[in-house]
């Protein structure tokens, strides 16, 4: 990103003590510094302090406190806005956006608790309008593909941008070359043209040949999770599914039949999507079929569809 100047988070790399703490005394604050080796997860602090930034370089470079990982360290400007993830459909030449969506990664209502997988999704996202959208395909967009060609690395396929609305810009946070979970469990859903056309027009380099459709409205996606999720959780809990919608569209992600019966066999177990005319709308059609579903220790989010949309939309 930096080398074909796509927007992300400033960052600069230490492996020498001295020059990491004399970088730190004059940075930004808030900061976040992380550690380059295995940490198992733990080797990233957000300082919110300059001693808190002091003394995590020390714990890290000096004390050793994730071992060797700290050896060589990132210090990285802290970045705050709201979230979206932009899908995208590329043959290397020409790139489709999809419609965005909202992910929710932890595990509790008002974004509190653990970090997940995600916990459920909104489409689209109601601060991106045509402003916005101009700006990540010309800065972010265009760029990523153009430099993987530059690279010698052409990229076919669906790749996700996951990306913050700063007030600097939009900015890079992720990149993936997937479609998202539970992402696509929204996007899927108000997808006009047929998924299998575009598929066969990337690999035949002819996506300028067509126009993706989408539906009006709005898709909302609630996870519903195994109790204790994303830490140890039981398996095997039979699963009762009430009378659904006929429109309510259920994604099975961690079942399995045993015995002849529906238990849960992951951590997050069935994601209950529903489409309406806006996001209010599907967030009530979406929960009103969650409501019908059970297991022993289930548990979702009751605030899926709700953030952001006080945001100015531009
Ligand atoms: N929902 C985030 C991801 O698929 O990476």
């Amino acid at each position: 990103m930096k080398k074909y100047n796509i927007p992300t988070a400033g960052y600069e790399i230490f492996e020498n003590y001295e020059e990491a703490e004399a970088y730190v005394k004059t940075c930004d604050i808030p900061v976040v510094l992380k550690a380059d080796g295995l940490a198992l997860g733990k080797g990233v602090l957000i300082c919110t302090t300059r001693e808190e930034a002091l003394a995590g370089v020390k714990e890290m470079m000096l004390d050793k406190k994730f071992g060797s990982a700290g050896n060589k360290i990132v210090v990285e400007e802290f970045l705050e806005g709201p979230e979206v993830s932009c899908l995208a459909f590329t043959d290397g030449k020409t790139i489709l956006p999809m419609i965005t969506s909202c992910d929710h990664k932890r595990a509790k209502d008002n974004d509190e608790g653990l970090n997940t997988g995600g916990m459920g999704t909104f489409s689209p996202a109601p601060f991106f309008g045509e402003k916005t959208a101009k700006e990540v395909m010309e800065k972010i967009m265009i760029p990523t593909v153009s430099a993987m060609n530059a690279e010698g690395r052409p990229f076919k396929g669906v790749l996700y941008f996951g990306l913050m609305k700063t007030k600097k810009g939009m900015k890079v946070i992720e990149y993936n070359s997937r479609f998202g979970d539970p992402e696509t469990q929204v996007i899927l859903p108000m997808l006009k043209t047929d998924l299998l056309e575009i598929f066969e027009t990337i690999t035949d380099e002819r996506l300028n040949e067509i126009k993706i459709e989408w539906e009006d409205g709005a898709c909302v996606c609630v996870v519903l999770a195994s109790g204790g999720y994303p830490e140890a959780y039981e398996k095997g809990k039979e699963i009762t599914i009430g009378d659904l919608d006929e429109d309510c569209i259920l994604c099975h992600a961690g079942t399995a039949i045993k015995e002849g019966k529906l238990v849960t066999s992951g951590g997050r177990v069935l994601g209950v999507c529903a489409r309406g005319k806006d996001i209010e709308d599907a967030r009530q059609k979406a929960y009103k079929n969650a409501e019908k579903i059970s297991f022993e220790g289930m548990y979702y989010r009751k605030d899926i569809g709700i953030k952001y949309k006080d945001i100015v939309r531009e």
